[in-house]
């Protein structure tokens, strides 16, 4: 079994709430799976670029050959096939201003490709990717349901496209409202370790 296991907040291991989870989420996978590998992206150390115009020409199949334009079109390949290759997808991601970190999205972007995890058909678009996800998320407030529920650009964010992308199979975990004071912060860590439990039991 192959993990790739995705980290987008920008609080340290220490402090951070989707960091913890989602490092609790793959280790107990692995304690289920003796075979797991995992593939560890850190995309606030190891920050990947906006798509500027540089990118969008080494994905040009023209540009091919363009020796300028090999580093930029390498990373992109490790992104897609370190992608393609995982059988279980693992995103710890915070909400920020109600949606991904700009750091996730920018991953988001890098491995959104025509061709190579999505395609068009006359019937519409279609996902070249298979496997499973876990979204460890996180939030100040509640958005799972309540008068804020509007408001989550995250969970259905991360859904949409990854189920764009060929993932369907995909299980949400939150720890949210942990802004609403120690006790709420404490319980919402509590609930979501919990689900983590039930949800690795069934890997
Ligand atoms: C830049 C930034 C933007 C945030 N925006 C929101 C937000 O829109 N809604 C919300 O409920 N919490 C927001 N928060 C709070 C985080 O989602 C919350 O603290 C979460 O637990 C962070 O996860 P982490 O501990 O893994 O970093 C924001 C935090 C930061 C640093």
């Amino acid at each position: 079994m192959k993990i790739l296991h995705i980290d987008a907040s920008a609080s340290a291991a220490e402090t951070s709430h989707t960091r913890r989870l989602s490092s609790e989420l793959v280790g107990r996978i692995k304690a289920h799976h003796a075979d797991a590998t995992v593939v560890y992206r850190d995309l606030v150390a190891d920050q990947l670029p906006h798509v500027d115009m540089t990118i969008r020409h080494a994905w040009l199949p023209e540009n091919a050959d363009d020796p300028l334009l090999a580093k930029t079109r390498d990373r992109s390949k490790t992104l897609v096939e370190e992608l393609k290759a995982a059988d279980v997808l693992v995103i710890g991601s915070p909400m920020y201003n109600f949606t991904v970190p700009s750091t996730l999205k920018a991953w988001i972007d890098h491995v959104s490709i025509a061709g190579q995890t999505f395609g068009y058909t006359a019937e519409g678009p279609r996902g070249l990717l298979t496997g499973k996800a876990y979204l460890v998320l996180s939030s100040g407030g509640v958005y799972s349901q309540g008068p804020f529920a509007a408001n989550d650009h995250l969970a259905t964010y991360l859904e949409a496209i990854l189920r764009f992308l060929g993932i369907s199979d995909i299980e949400t975990i939150r720890a949210e409202g942990i802004a609403y004071g120690a006790e709420q912060d404490q319980a919402a860590m509590q609930s979501a370790s919990e689900q983590i439990g039930a949800v690795a039991a069934a890997v």
